[in-house]
C-alpha cells in the first residue's frame, strides 16, 4: 500500500515521542524494533509516516505487504529495496537466507550516510520469503543504526510467521498499540476538516467511533456539520465504515462502480487499462474520474501509464466484500483469463472456483512441483496448500497438505510445518499423518519419535501413486540410520528412495547419506566413485549438489582436505536453491575440513554460522553437529566459557539410539582432554563406546575420538582398556591405509607403551607416527605428536632430541593459539634448560574466534561486505568486531593489524596472503 492520503495527524504525541527517542539510542550505533499495531483504520500508517516525515533527514526504506501479492517471492522486498536501484538481487533469487544476506549488506551500504529507518506496513499480507528473510536480517543486526518498524493490525495474526511473530512480542522490541483518540484529538481532526465541534459532540462521535480516525474522518466528511453538532438528533446509522464506503458507491454512475468493484477483484493496486479490461469498458478514464472524485479511488499514474489505487485497505476490503458471492467469482474467472502469468492465472482461478474443484487442484500441484524443481520452497508450500484445500477428497486434501508440511520443512519454516500439521483432519490416513508428524520431528531433532512414525508411513504407503511423498520417507530413514551409524540401513533406504525415484527429482541428502554410509563401511573409492562424473563447476541449480556434498566428507575422512574444503566451498557457495538443511551442513563439513587443516579462525567462523543458521531455520537435527564442532576451537584455546554452551546440550540424555550422531560426546571428551581431564575423556565417550550401531563410530577418519580415550585410558592407569581401544583401531586403518588415523594411533600407543615402561616400543611408536604425519596435512594431530615424543624423549634424557620435537611443537601450537598444550609445551622446554623464545601472552589472544576470524578475513583482502557475507553477518557487525580487534591489539590501521596479524599467525595452516586494502 502506497501512502497516500495524509493530512496532519492529532494526537499520538506519547507515541510520536517514543519513536523519536528510540531513534536516538539508534543512532548511537545500536538496532531497534518498534511493532505498531491496532485495529483497521486506527491510523498506524498516519503515524508512522508522520515520524518518517519528522525525521526526512534519515533515509527510509518502505514496504507494504498487499493481499494480492502475498504469493509472489520476494515482492516486499523488493519493495523495500526499489529507491535503490540498481539492487535487486532477490530477482531469480529463491533462497530467503540470500535474500536476507543481500538485506543485511545494503542496510550496512546504506548506513554509511547515516541511521536508517526501515518501514513493513501491512506486514500481515507480506509473501512469506520476504518476512523470512526480513527476520533473518533482523536477528543479525548487532551493531548498526536502523530502526525497524513493522505495521500490522495484531502481530498474533495468522500469517505473520511464527519466528518473526517472536521477535515482534519479544522483550527487545518496542510496542505501540494503537487506541482510538480522545474527544480533543477528534475536535482537532474535525477542526482541520473545517467543521468545528463542541467537545460534547466531539465526545460523542468518539462514542460513535471508538475513536477511529479513519472512521471519524468519514463521518465528519459525509454528515452535515448541524447534524453532528445537534446533539439533541442522533447520528444517522447505519455507522459503519463500511456502510460510508457503500453509500459512496451507490451514489456513482453504473460504469464508475463496475470500474471500482473490478478494481477491487484486481487487487489493492491496479493498472487502469486493466481494470477497463476487466469490466468491460472500452475508455475506462471518464468514470475512473468519477471514482476518483467520490474518493473511492486514487489515481496513480506513472510513466507506464494510469494506475487505479484504493484510498485505503479498509475502502478496497469494503468494495471487495460488498461484491455477491456470484459477481466476485465471475470478475476473478475473467481476471484469470486476462491473467499474463501463470501464477496470477491460478490465483484468479482459486478465488472463482466453486470449492472442491480437482482440476484447479491439479494445476496448482503441478505448478507447486515446478516450483520445487527450481528451489523455491515456500512458494512450493503455499500453492500445495492452495491445492489442498480445494481438493475434493479428503484423501487428496490430506497427501497434498503432508506435501505442503515436508516443503515448509525444506524452506526451514519449521514452525510453519509444525502448525499446517497440528491442522491435519481427524481422518486423515494414518500414513499420511505418520509422515507428517515424522518428518516433522526429525526436524526438530527427535529421531526416536521420527523413526516409528517414518516406518509406519512407508509400510503403509503406495510408493508408485506417491512416488514423491516415498522419496521423502525414504530419504528420511536413510538419515536417521545415518545418525544412529548404521551404515548398511542407511544404504538399504537410500537405494529404496532411488527405485522409488523414477521421474522424481533427488531430494537434497540422498547423495549425501549414500556417499557417507559408503564411506563409513570402509568403501570410500566406491562413495567417491558416484561422484566422479561430477563436472568441473555444477550448474547451480542442476543435480549433483547432493554428492558435492558426500564427496567433501568423504574426502575429509580420507585426509584430502584441500579437496574437502574446494568442494564444501562449492557446495556452500551454490546452496541457495538447496533446503535449509542442505546449507546448515555445508557450513558445517567446511568448518570441519578447515578445523582439521588447522585453518581455525574459518573454521570457528563457519561452524558459528552454521550454528545460527541450524537455529534461524528450526533445523533441530542439523543443529547439533555444527554446536558440536563450535566448541572445539575454542576448548583447544582454552577458552572453555565460550566452548561450554554448545557442548551443554550434549550433556542431555541420550536414551535412544538415533541420538544424532555422536559429534557432542566427541566435542565434550575434546574438551575435557585440553582441560587434562582424563575421567572427563572416559565419561563423555562412554555413549560412544556402548553405542549399537558402529559403523560411523569406529570407520577410522571419520571421528578421531579414539586416541582420546586411550590417552585418557593410559593416565588412569587403564592400560588394558587403552590398547583394546587402539588394536582393533590400528587394523582397521592399517587396511585403509589412512596415514591421520595411524598417527594418531602411533602417538597414543607411544604413550601408552611409555606408561608401560616399554620404551623402546614406544620410541619406535612414535617414530612410525612421524611418518605417518608426515603423508597428511594436519598441524595440530601433528603438534601434539612432537609434543608428546618430546615429552618422552625428554624423560629419557635425550634432551637435544627432546628440544627438536618440543620446538616443532611450539611453533605449531604458537600459530594455532593452542594455549593448553601450548602451555605445556613451554613447561616442558624450560625443564629441557631452555624456555620458549616466545612470550606466552601474545597480544592478540584475548579475541574471540569471531574477532579473530573477521580479522584474519580482513587481511586475506576481504572487503567488510564480503566478510559479512561469508560470516552471515551484517556488515556493522563486522565493523564492531573489527574496532574491538583494533582496541584490543593496540592498532590503529588496517594495515597495522594485518602485520601484527601475520608476526602472530603464520602458519595457521591458511594460505594467508600479503595484508589486505586498509579501506574497505
Ligand atoms: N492521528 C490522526 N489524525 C488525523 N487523522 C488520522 C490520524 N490517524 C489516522 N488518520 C486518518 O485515518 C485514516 C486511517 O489511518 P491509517 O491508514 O493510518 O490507519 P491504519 O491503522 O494504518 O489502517 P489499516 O490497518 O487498515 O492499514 C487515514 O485516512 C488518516 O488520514
Ligand atoms: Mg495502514
Amino acid at each position: 500500500m502506497a501512502l497516500h492520503d495524509f493530512m496532519t495527524i492529532v494526537g499520538r504525541t506519547r507515541e510520536l515521542e517514543r519513536l523519536h527517542a528510540l531513534m536516538k539510542h539508534v543512532e548511537t550505533g545500536a538496532p531497534g524494533t518498534v511493532m505498531v499495531d491496532g485495529p483497521g483504520g486506527m491510523g498506524k500508517t498516519s503515524l508512522v509516516h508522520r515520524f518518517l516525515t519528522e525525521r526526512g533527514d534519515l533515509t527510509s526504506l518502505r514496504a507494504s505487504g498487499d493481499e494480492a501479492e502475498s504469493g509472489l517471492s520476494f515482492g516486499m522486498l523488493a519493495q523495500l529495496a526499489a529507491a535503490r536501484a540498481p539492487f535487486s538481487p532477490w530477482e531469480g533469487s529463491t533462497d530467503p537466507i540470500v535474500a536476507g544476506l543481500e538485506l543485511l549488506d545494503l542496510l550496512g551500504r546504506l548506513q554509511e550516510a547515516g541511521p536508517i529507518i526501515v518501514v513493513v506496513d501491512d506486514a500481515q499480507w507480506a509473501d512469506a520469503p520476504s518476512l523470512q528473510a526480513l527476520t533473518f536480517a533482523l536477528r543479525r543486526l548487532r551493531a548498526d543504526s536502523v530502526l525497524t518498524i513493522v505495521i500490522a493490525r495484531s502481530p498474533a495474526m495468522p500469517r505473520i510467521p511464527p519466528g518473526l511473530r517472536r521477535l515482534l512480542t519479544g522483550d527487545q522490541t518496542v510496542r505501540l498499540t494503537l487506541a482510538g483518540l480522545g474527544a480533543a484529538d477528534l475536535r482537532e481532526l474535525a477542526g482541520g476538516l473545517g467543521v468545528r465541534l463542541p467537545l460534547r459532540a466531539a465526545e460523542r462521535l468518539r462514542e460513535q467511533t471508538n475513536g477511529n480516525p479513519l472512521h471519524a474522518r468519514e463521518l465528519i466528511g459525509q454528515v452535515p456539520p448541524e447534524v453532528l453538532t445537534d446533539l439533541s438528533r442522533p447520528l444517522p446509522v447505519p455507522r459503519t465504515y463500511f456502510h460510508l464506503v457503500l453509500e459512496r458507491l451507490n451514489g456513482c454512475s453504473r460504469p464508475a462502480r463496475n470500474l471500482v468493484y473490478a478494481a477491487g477483484v484486481l487487487g489493492f493496486t491496479s493498472p487502469l487499462d486493466a481494470v477497463g479490461r476487466l469490466s468491460g469498458i472500452d475508455d475506462p478514464v471518464p468514470p475512473f474520474d468519477e471514482a476518483v472524485r467520490a474518493r473511492l479511488l486514487l489515481d496513480r499514474s506513472t510513466a507506464a501509464g494510469l494506475t487505479a489505487l484504493f484510498p485505503h485497505p479498509l475502502t478496497h476490503a469494503a468494495v471487495y466484500q460488498n461484491l455477491s458471492v456470484l459477481n466476485r467469482r465471475e470478475l476473478h474467472r475473467r481476471a484469470a483469463e486476462l491473467a499474463d502469468s501463470d501464477q496470477e492465472r491460478l490465483r484468479h482461478r482459486v478465488r472463482a472456483s466453486h470449492h472442491p474443484d480437482d482440476a484447479l487442484a491439479a494445476d496448482l500441484t503441478a505448478f507447486a512441483r515446478g516450483e520445487s524443481a527450481t528451489g523455491n520452497w515456500s512458494s512450493t508450500a503455499e500453492h500445495l496448500i492452495n491445492a489442498a484445500h480445494i481438493s475434493p477428497s479428503q484423501e487428496e486434501r490430506a497427501h497434498r497438505t503432508a506435501e505442503a508440511i515436508a516443503s515448509l520443512i525444506y524452506a526451514g519454516r519449521v514452525e510453519d510445518a509444525a502448525e499446517l500439521a497440528a491442522g491435519l483432519p481427524a481422518t486423515c490416513p494414518v500414513d499420511i499423518r505418520c509422515f507428517a508428524l515424522g518428518a516433522l520431528a526429525l526436524a526438530a531433532g527427535n529421531p526416536a519419535e521420527a523413526v516409528p512414525l517414518l516406518t509406519e508411513a512407508w509400510e503403509r504407503c503406495d510408493a508408485a501413486a506417491h512416488p514423491v511423498r516415498a522419496v521423502r520417507i525414504a530419504e528420511c530413514l536413510s538419515i536417521l540410520c545415518g545418525m544412529a551409524g548404521s551404515g548398511p540401513d542407511a544404504v538399504l533406504w537410500v537405494e529404496r528412495a532411488t527405485s522409488s525415484a523414477t521421474g522424481v527429482p533427488h531430494p537434497d541428502f540422498l547423495g549425501v547419506i549414500h556417499m557417507c554410509a559408503l564411506a563409513s563401511r570402509g568403501r570410500s573409492d566406491t562413495a567417491l566413485a558416484l561422484a566422479r562424473d561430477l563436472p568441473a563447476s555444477v550448474a547451480a541449480a542442476g543435480g549433483g549438489l547432493d554428492r558435492l556434498l558426500g564427496r567433501a566428507a568423504v574426502r575429509m575422512w580420507n585426509d584430502d582436505l584441500d579437496g574437502a574444503i574446494e568442494d564444501a566451498s562449492r557446495a556452500l557457495s551454490r546452496s541457495d536453491r538447496h533446503s535449509a538443511a542442505y546449507r546448515v551442513s555445508a557450513h558445517a563439513f567446511l568448518g570441519e575440513a578447515e578445523f582439521r587443516a588447522g585453518r581455525w579462525d574459518d573454521a570457528a567462523a563457519h561452524t558459528l554460522a552454521g550454528v545460527s543458521l541450524a537455529e534461524d531455520t528450526g533445523q533441530g537435527w542439523m543443529a547439533e553437529i555444527p554446536r558440536a564442532l563450535a566448541a572445539l576451537v575454542p576448548a583447544a584455546r582454552g577458552r572453555f566459557d565460550e566452548a561450554e554452551p554448545y557442548v551443554a546440550a550434549g550433556r542431555a540424555s541420550r536414551a535412544s539410539p538415533y541420538s544424532g550422531l555422536p559429534f557432542l560426546n566427541y566435542a565434550l571428551a575434546f574438551t575435557a582432554t585440553a582441560r587434562g581431564l582424563a575421567e572427563g575423556v572416559v565419561a563423555a565417550l562412554e555413549p560412544v563406546t556402548t553405542r549399537r550401531f558402529r559403523d560411523f563410530i569406529d570407520e577410522p577418519g571419520l571421528l578421531p575420538w579414539q586416541d582420546l580415550l586411550a590417552d585418557a585410558y593410559t593416565r588412569l592407569g587403564r592400560h588394558t582398556e587403552a590398547r583394546a581401544v587402539l588394536d582393533p583401531f590400528e587394523e582397521r586403518a592399517a587396511d585403509r591405509g589412512r596415514h591421520s588415523s595411524l598417527a594418531l594411533i602411533g602417538r597414543a600407543r607411544g604413550n601408552l607403551l611409555m606408561a608401560q615402561g616399554d620404551f623402546r616400543g614406544a620410541e619406535s611408536s612414535f617414530e612410525a607416527a612421524l611418518v605417518h604425519a608426515a603423508r597428511v596435512d594436519l598441524p595440530f594431530d601433528r603438534a601434539r605428536l612432537h609434543l608428546d615424543y618430546g615429552i618422552f624423549l625428554r624423560r629419557r634424557k635425550a634432551r637435544g632430541a627432546a628440544l627438536r620435537q618440543l620446538e616443532s611443537a611450539h611453533a605449531v601450537l604458537w600459530r594455532l593459539r593452542a594455549v593448553p598444550y601450548l602451555r605445556r609445551c613451554e613447561r616442558e622446554l624450560t625443564a629441557c634448560g631452555r624456555p620458549a623464545a616466545a612470550p606466552g601472552e601474545a597480544s592478540g589472544w584475548n579475541l574471540t574466534p569471531q574477532e579473530h576470524a573477521v580479522a584474519r578475513l580482513a587481511c586475506s583482502g576481504m572487503t567488510n561486505q564480503q566478510i559479512a557475507k561469508e560470516l552471515v553477518l551484517s556488515v556493522k557487525t563486522v565493523e564492531f568486531h573489527l574496532g574491538k580487534v583494533f582496541g584490543k591489539l593496540g592498532v590503529a590501521s588496517r594495515a597495522a593489524l594485518c602485520a601484527r596479524l601475520r608476526g602472530d599467525d603464520r602458519g595457521d595452516g591458511s594460505a594467508d596472503g600479503g595484508p589486505g586494502p586498509v579501506t574497505r
